[in-house]
């Protein structure tokens, strides 16, 4: 091995080498500052960062390595002191000779991270695939940030009333940021002119007031009968409440003739919804409400793509001025007929490639991103009913006509484009609102023993899958959860808190630019920070497609170089991992590191030779890291440092991730040593390990301790040119990734009645240490494969005996094996034993002692017996099982006993035994 060469102090060297405020962070996720939820209310994008990681990421690469620093930054992080960000913004502004260091995001999303440096006062530079990203982008952290006290004052100062029965929208004192004030205005406006476009489709209620909302359900005709019926999930409109004496409210379909009709009562319905899963079955099928006749899911999907769905409304909500309580009636015929006049065949086509209506094709593969696809809806114009679509229509207008004004009025392009582009910007968010994924959200329960709130739910069930549901919520065009004057107002406090807390920013810059091919020079940056695409949790650009017809329609000549084009956002270079199973799909695993390598590569190319790539990733399968950090040394970078924080608290996506790492990188150095495998082998388990002894005191779970060691590993991993195989190959990635989980997992040190986990076979290794990760829960097949690697096991060989594989991944099997013999595992025997006691007692379990031909007191055996009892729930029946045979145990090892004293006896008779099957 070559001795490491001799290298003079680093004076590159930044915090993010040697320290990162991990507990500041993982506070101040939780709390409103640090969260980012309040400027996730601006604009709606995927997976972003918590503004406290982005500030620890940001703050920790352009500041130099210097303790005293530390309490300034986890100050700035921890309670997002201002005072202390200023002093380290000086600081950074006056410690890069070049003058002004360029931080780049070059994933930015709605730029989280472009924000905190802007805030420093850096150059900060966003690029997103997505045009609609980078409206995000802009809104957040460049508007926001720009001085417009040059502008002329815009002609909708006055603030109007939105219409009859309503109230006004908004009322900021004259003491408000011009821009705040503004967009108040602008919003308002268009509320204002759009009620006025939609209010006769929209009747008022017996007390003159816009009704808060309407369920809709889509109706289909029988196969047998013909007639038509509502697909109904659910009766209930609002749960009974105790403490309020409210009954809660539900309606009852009757069958009147061919007609159906809807009874509004008081407590709960005793009628089963027409579209539910039948007792006993698991997937939802349609019931007649006339003949009773059963139609299969595929059945009634087949009448979606054969256009058969029809719109109708069910129920209508007012919300009467003397109570909060939202209260249900049927429908009046003059309703009815009012939410038919939508005609939508009228609107002029924007220009001559943009309908009026998005008419764009909903991508094939997207049966599982925007669900609707997968019912015959084959336009993101058809996810809402006509007259919802008349009021974004409408919508869109009246965006585009205050635009005009604003530009008559003297306003620079940019001020009546931002303008402009904040109104628009309130879109994605009442879609969200607003489409056939919008359920009827009622709090509270059946008991009456919660409050009961009703909502308009969210779309976007879990986070970027577009939901679907016969059975829809509309919000009324006034006030209340859901409307424009609600969804207004939130993103008016975003704005008001990202202004408050960005004094001495400066904006920052956002283009649409794929990460592959960045329009920047060779060596003009001083480090790229950034949030690369999770892999195959989000599908943005098709996600956001909804967003993004509705968007162009506003400012396709706004912003045209973000909105002028046809068609759809451009997937040709997204790096994700597409689900879907389309045919031709592009967007696969090898794609993904092809592509993340040559985003990293162009990186590398625009970093300055110092610059710093510093990394935020979370996920839980194992093959997402490999892809990863393959990428970062494809491109030539070595992890330096990384980072764990408790950042996500929610599911998000198919792997519910709790911590996400930030990896410091830096360009490999050009001489590096080569090393043999045994030496790095033992350099990684003992950094893992050291790791693993701070984590465990900062109370990291076992399962993100597994992920953030990838970081450690790589660190070690990076110091080296070359790792030597004894066979003279050359050790790969994956090989310290395995070594990285075998690590923590002796670090761990588990001990099973003090015996220590190295003492059992391997598969019971693999299987106890899957179920403290796991449980019952199911693991995707590349966590599976890392699994087995790490107990140099293979995946093949454990599936049926240990594994079971289902759609949804890899799953533990704690159920009886189909026989047990003297090879069977011990864990394999243990869960024979649960079944034997569930079939026979104590002389059944005795039997599978003896066909394993195990001692009858067999420490190891009992050891993990009693392991799989601790982890299971106390009512789960293999743990009962377990539980009754220790308290047996006695018993049972005699039994044992005397059957392999007998078996003894019969082999002396030169009798063969078979395996119990
Ligand atoms: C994890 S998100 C970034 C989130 C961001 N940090 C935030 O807080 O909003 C990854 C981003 O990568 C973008 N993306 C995917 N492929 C890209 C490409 N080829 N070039 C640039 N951006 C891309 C996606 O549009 C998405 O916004």
């Amino acid at each position: 091995m070559n001795p490491a060469p001799s290298t003079p102090p680093d004076v590159t060297r930044r915090l993010i080498d040697r320290w990162f405020p991990c507990d500041a962070v993982d506070a101040a996720v939780g709390t409103p500052a640090g969260s980012g939820r309040s400027e996730k209310a601006l604009f709606t994008w995927f997976a972003s960062r918590p503004i406290a990681q982005a500030r620890a990421a940001v703050l920790c690469t352009l500041l130099p390595d210097d303790p005293a620093l530390q309490a300034d930054v986890d100050a700035a992080v921890r309670d997002g002191d201002t005072a202390a960000l200023g002093r380290l913004g000086d600081l950074v502004s006056a410690q890069y000779p070049t003058g002004r260091p360029v931080v780049l995001d070059v994933f930015s999303g709605r730029g989280i991270i472009p924000l905190e440096a802007a805030r420093l006062g850096v150059v900060s530079v966003g690029t997103d695939l997505s045009p609609v990203a980078t409206l995000g982008g802009r809104l957040l952290a460049d508007y926001a940030l720009r001085d417009w006290s040059d502008e002329p004052a815009i002609p909708f100062g006055a603030l109007p009333v939105a219409g009859e029965g309503t109230t006004v929208l908004f009322g900021d004192a004259e003491t408000a940021p011009r821009l705040l004030r503004d967009v108040e205005a602008v919003l308002a406006e268009v509320g204002a002119r759009v009620l006025d476009a939609v209010k006769a489709l929209y009747p008022l209620d017996d007390s003159g007031r816009f009704p808060w909302a309407y369920l809709w359900a889509v109706t289909i005709p029988c196969d047998q009968c013909r007639r038509r019926f509502p697909l109904i999930g659910t009766t209930t409109l609002r749960h009974p409440y105790k403490r309020t004496s409210d009954p809660g409210q539900s309606f009852q379909l009757v069958a009147d003739g061919d007609q159906w009709l809807v009874e509004i009562q008081d407590g709960p319905s005793t009628q089963a919804p027409t579209f539910a899963a039948a007792d006993g079955r698991k997937g939802k099928s349609a019931r007649c409400l006339f003949c009773a006749h059963v139609h299969t899911l595929e059945a009634v999907k087949a009448k979606g793509f054969a256009k058969q769905y029809e719109d109708a409304i069910i129920a209508v909500a007012d919300s009467p001025a003397d109570s909060t309580r939202k209260v249900w009636r049927t429908p009046r015929p003059d309703e009815i007929d009012a939410a038919e006049r939508a005609d939508l065949s009228s609107y002029a086509r924007l220009n001559d490639h943009i309908s009026a209506v998005p008419d764009e094709a909903i991508p094939p593969g997207n049966q599982d991103t925007i669900r609707a696809s997968g019912y015959g809806y084959g336009t993101y114009g058809e996810l809402m009913n006509a007259r919802q679509t008349t009021v974004f229509v409408e919508t869109v207008a009246a965006i585009r006509s205050v635009h005009n004004e604003l530009r008559d009025a003297g306003c620079t392009p940019d001020y009546a484009a931002a303008l402009a582009a904040y109104a628009a910007a309130i879109l994605p968010r009442k879609l969200r609102r607003a489409t056939r994924g919008a359920k009827l959200l009622s709090h509270g329960n059946a008991g009456g023993s919660q409050q009961n709130r009703v909502q308009v739910g969210d779309v976007f069930s879990n986070e970027s899958k577009h939901s679907f549901n016969f059975d829809y919520i509309e919000a009324g065009p006034a006030e209340g959860p859901g409307t424009w004057a609600s969804v207004s107002a939130s993103g008016i406090n975003a704005l008001r808190k990202i202004l408050e807390e960005s004094p001495g920013g400066r904006p920052g810059r956002f283009r649409q630019a794929s990460a592959v091919a960045l329009p920047f020079r060779d060596g003009t940056v001083d480090a790229v920070i950034t949030d690369p695409p999770y892999y195959n949790m989000i599908d943005y650009s098709d996600t956001s497609d909804l967003f993004h017809v509705w968007l162009k329609r506003a400012l396709f000549d706004v912003l045209p170089d973000l909105f002028d084009v046809e068609g759809l956002q451009d997937k040709s270079e997204e790096i994700i991992v597409k689900r879907g199973n389309a045919a031709g799909e592009h967007r696969t695993r090898d794609y993904y590191e092809a592509m993340l390598a040559r985003a990293f590569g162009e990186a590398r190319r625009v970093l300055r030779p110092d610059g710093h790539l510093v990394v935020v990733f979370g996920h839980s399968d194992p093959d997402a890291w490999l892809r990863l950090l393959g990428a970062l040394q494809t491109a030539g970078f070595v992890v330096t440092s990384s980072w764990p924080s408790r950042t996500e608290t929610a599911p998000t996506g198919v792997a519910s991730i709790k911590v996400t790492v930030t990896i410091g990188c830096r360009v490999a150095a050009a001489r590096r040593p080569v090393a043999v495998a045994a030496q790095v082998d033992r350099e990684v388990a003992e950094t893992v390990k050291a790791a693993c002894r701070e984590w465990d005191r900062d109370g990291l779970a076992l399962s993100d301790q597994l992920m953030a060691a990838h970081g450690p590993a790589m660190e070690v991993f990076g110091r080296y040119s070359t790792v030597l195989l004894p066979n003279g190959e050359t050790a790969t990635l994956d090989r310290y990734l395995a070594l990285a989980r075998t690590a923590v997992r002796d670090a761990a040190a588990l001990r099973l009645d003090e015996l220590p986990l190295e003492t059992f076979d391997a598969p019971t290794r693999f299987a106890v240490f899957w179920q403290r990760l796991n449980g019952r829960g199911d693991v995707t097949k590349g966590e599976a494969r890392f699994a087995a690697q790490s107990d140099n096991l293979r995946l093949e060989d454990l599936r049926g005996t240990l594994l079971t594989e289902s759609r949804a991944g890899f799953k533990l099997r704690l159920d009886e094996p189909e026989y047990v013999s003297p090879r069977s595992s011990t864990f394999e025997v243990a869960r024979a034993m649960a079944g034997a006691w569930n079939n026979g007692g104590t002389e059944a379990v005795a039997q599978v002692i003896a066909a394993a031909d195990r001692a009858p007191n067999d420490e190891h055996l009992w050891a993990v017996v009693a392991d799989i009892s601790r982890q299971l729930p106390a009512g789960d029946k293999v743990a009962l099982a377990l539980t009754a045979a220790i308290r047996n145990a006695n018993a049972i090892s005699n039994l044992a006993s005397r059957i392999e004293d007998a078996n003894r006896e019969l082999t002396l008779l030169d009798m063969t035994k078979e395996p119990t099957r």
